[in-house]
């Protein structure tokens, strides 16, 4: 009995103490400065590349400070397991012309990422929004993500900041089993296109106990998310959490397994949406569930839209090819700040299968009456309280 708890004493030791005893490549003893100007590309590529071929686990640290950067691609694949430990923050140049590429500071192909710190990528992105003309413009160029993660797996991003990126503040392409936890998202409601976290192409994403305030989405799934769950996250300003857009580019891969649990959402756009735009190509999006959310002032709280068609950049009358299917919407309740509180308008070429809408409440208190709902091409198993009533008008 004492022998067993010594060795199971001994077993917690050793599996804590391979991160207490990572070797640690602080990137002030390659020469990074943080006074806030002198640029430390240079010296975080040096500390990287020596973390990355070490063969037992290896952490890069960035002290307190402020640290120019302009950007950097950090490689895998790497020996052992590596932790990204940000202390102070990473201040990224403000004009965008300066950059050659669409991130600002990129993980790829990385396994056994850790990063953590406390500190903050500060993308600088107010000068970029003004001169975003993505709306207008449909080959307008593609601004820096503060954030980039391309194929990396086995992840765990916890208690940073990602502050005004240039454009979405976080992209996932690629990545297996990655979690997103104590996660920070800021930028102020006008800041244009600064999806919180674009997730696509990923398999078993988690994004836990974080709070998103940005111009965009909170969180965006695109095509080829899979088993994504968004739990204990609050949101806003922002437009919510969003499925899509899907159908609009060619080859897109299905969205299946989507778990939207105990969020909040405040003053947004949109609270849970799925958005497929009209004429589009043939996909699928199927099993994606959200329960436990609570609404405050959200002008569209639930949403389902096949016709979106933002800036009229698309055939708005030909009907999206996206099948959507078991799709739920449970214990939704809170305030709208607009009249028609639940929309689910499906596709009149695909409609919706297999819909659940159970225990919502959600208040709107305008001068036009109380709350109501619009359905089209769908006809939902409902349960529990609903208010308002589901599918009070039905359009085509
Ligand atoms: C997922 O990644 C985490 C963080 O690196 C790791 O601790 C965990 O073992 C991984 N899970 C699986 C099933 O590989
Ligand atoms: C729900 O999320 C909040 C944070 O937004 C957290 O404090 C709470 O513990 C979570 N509850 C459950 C049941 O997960």
């Amino acid at each position: 009995m004492a022998m067993k708890s010594y060795v199971g004493a001994l077993l917690l030791l050793l599996s804590f103490s391979s991160s207490i005893n990572a070797q640690v490549f602080n990137v002030a003893t390659y020469g990074a400065k943080g006074d806030g100007s002198s640029d430390i590309s240079q010296a975080l590529l040096s500390a990287w590349k020596e973390a990355c071929a070490s063969t037992t686990p290896a952490k890069v640290l960035i002290p307190g400070g402020t640290f120019a950067l302009t950007e950097v691609a950090l490689d895998g694949p790497c020996k052992a397991p590596v932790e990204f430990e940000l202390q102070g923050t990473l201040k990224a140049p403000a004009d965008p012309s300066l950059f050659k590429t669409d991130g600002w500071v990129v993980f790829q192909h990385i396994d056994g990422l850790t990063m953590s710190g406390g500190g903050t990528f500060d993308g600088q992105g107010k000068t970029a929004w003004g001169q975003n003309d993505c709306a207008k413009n449909t080959n307008c160029r593609t601004l820096p993500t503060n954030l980039r993660f391309n194929f990396v797996t086995n992840a765990l991003i916890h208690d940073v900041t990602t502050l005004d990126s240039k454009y979405f503040q976080v992209n996932v392409l690629g990545a297996k089993n990655m979690t997103f936890q104590n996660f920070h998202v800021n930028a102020p409601a006008d800041s244009i296109n600064t999806d919180g976290i674009h997730i696509g192409r990923s398999d078993g994403v988690n994004i836990l106990d974080s709070d998103i305030k940005t111009g965009d989405d909170c969180v965006s799934l695109g095509d080829g998310s899979r088993q994504i769950t968004v739990k204990g996250v609050t949101c806003g300003p922002g437009h919510g959490i969003s499925v899509g857009s899907l159908g609009k580019y060619e080859n897109e891969e299905p969205v299946e397994g989507v778990f939207v649990t105990n969020c909040t959402i405040i003053g947004a756009d949109n609270g849970v949406r799925i958005k497929t735009w009209p004429a589009s190509k043939p996909g699928t999006a199927s099993d994606m569930h959200f329960e436990d959310i609570q609404m405050d002032n959200v002008l569209n709280p639930v949403i389902l839209d096949q016709g979106y068609c933002p800036f009229n950049q698309c055939k708005a009358g030909v009907p999206s090819l996206i099948k959507i299917s078991k799709v739920s919407f449970k214990k939704i309740r809170g305030t709208s700040a607009s009249q028609v509180a639940v929309k689910v308008l499906c596709s009149r070429s695909v409609p919706c299968e297999e819909v659940e809408i159970a225990d919502i409440d959600l208040v709107y208190n305008g001068p036009e009456g109380p709350a109501t709902s619009e359905c089209a091409n769908v006809k939902p198993v409902l349960s529990g309280k609903l208010n308002p009533a589901a599918c009070a008008k039905v359009v085509s």
